[in-house]
């Protein structure tokens, strides 16, 4: 009887959030949704915890919307993880965060293959420790085939360091004669960017009320549509998510037209 009423406690939640899910997708849903990930500390801090619990709290809040975004249909979704700057926190921290992708992975890789999830990681690799190389690099091997959502991860992105990169290289192509610099173009620019492959961003959220960017996707965000919600990451849930797309939805897009592109 008990195990009865407790399945009809948990049922009636999914089964609303189902329905949310499904008006949601019979509107327009943005291809692109990038987030920055804020709040782990503050979350922590409010429970007399560690930082570092509030990230290990953050990486099953990253389960959880990589696995609505999915439903949702949603194509990419992109999570900064961790930015060129956060070398800057203490020794104990970034060893943590380093370690947090090889668990997520080693515990949700299953699941993500079920979903049909591809992960891909944008960001300076190579100056990740070799025990995160190693899990990034295993879970995108094992899920380059699949077609569903990409679940992208910037994993020490900057920016900046990005653009410089893409700079770099663009000059390096008319120094050798291959390019005139007459052809620098947006397009040209984009393909040189980590990011080439994929859409650009529809909808950018950030947590726990800070309304700045920290060097993300500078580039990428100039047409975006800017979410910036109080809730610290630990606690944004499925409802949240869907909130944030519903809210989207509402939103003109102009793309510096006076016509909106009818994103509802
Ligand atoms: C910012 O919050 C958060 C980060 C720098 C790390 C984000 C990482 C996760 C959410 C987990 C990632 C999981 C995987 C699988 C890679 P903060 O520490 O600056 O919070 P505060 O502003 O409240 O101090």
């Amino acid at each position: 009887m008990l195990g009865k009423l407790m399945r009809k406690k948990t049922a009636e939640p999914d089964r609303l959030l189902a329905e949310e899910i499904a008006s949601v997708k019979s509107r327009h849903i943005p291809a692109h949704v990038a987030i920055i990930m804020d709040g782990n500390g503050r979350w922590a801090k409010k429970r007399n915890l560690p930082r570092i619990a509030g990230h290990h709290e953050g990486m099953k809040t990253v389960r959880k919307i990589s696995r609505i975004a999915s439903d949702m249909g949603i194509k990419v979704l992109t999570l900064y993880a961790f930015s060129t700057e956060n070398w800057k926190r203490p020794k104990l921290e970034i060893d943590f965060l380093m370690k947090l992708p090889g668990e997520f992975l080693s515990t949700y890789l299953p699941e993500l293959i079920e979903q049909n999830v591809k992960v891909e990681m944008i960001g300076n690799f190579e100056l990740l420790p070799s025990h995160t190389k190693n899990s990034i690099q295993r879970a995108i091997d094992a899920t380059a085939e699949n077609d569903g959502m990409t679940l992208n991860f910037a994993m020490n992105y900057g920016s900046r360091l990005e653009l410089i990169q893409c700079m770099q290289e663009i000059a390096k192509l008319a120094a050798e004669g291959k390019i005139d610099p007459s052809e620098i173009d947006e397009s040209l620019i984009e393909s040189h960017l980590m990011t080439s492959h994929l859409p650009e961003p529809d909808l950018l959220i950030r947590t726990s009320g800070e309304v700045r960017l920290s060097n993300f996707m500078l580039w990428q965000l100039a047409y975006a549509e800017f979410s910036f919600t109080d809730v610290l990451w630990p606690d944004f849930d499925e409802q949240c998510m869907v909130s944030e797309i519903k809210e989207f939805q509402t939103r003109v897009r102009r793309f510096g037209s006076v016509e909106g592109d009818g994103n509802t």
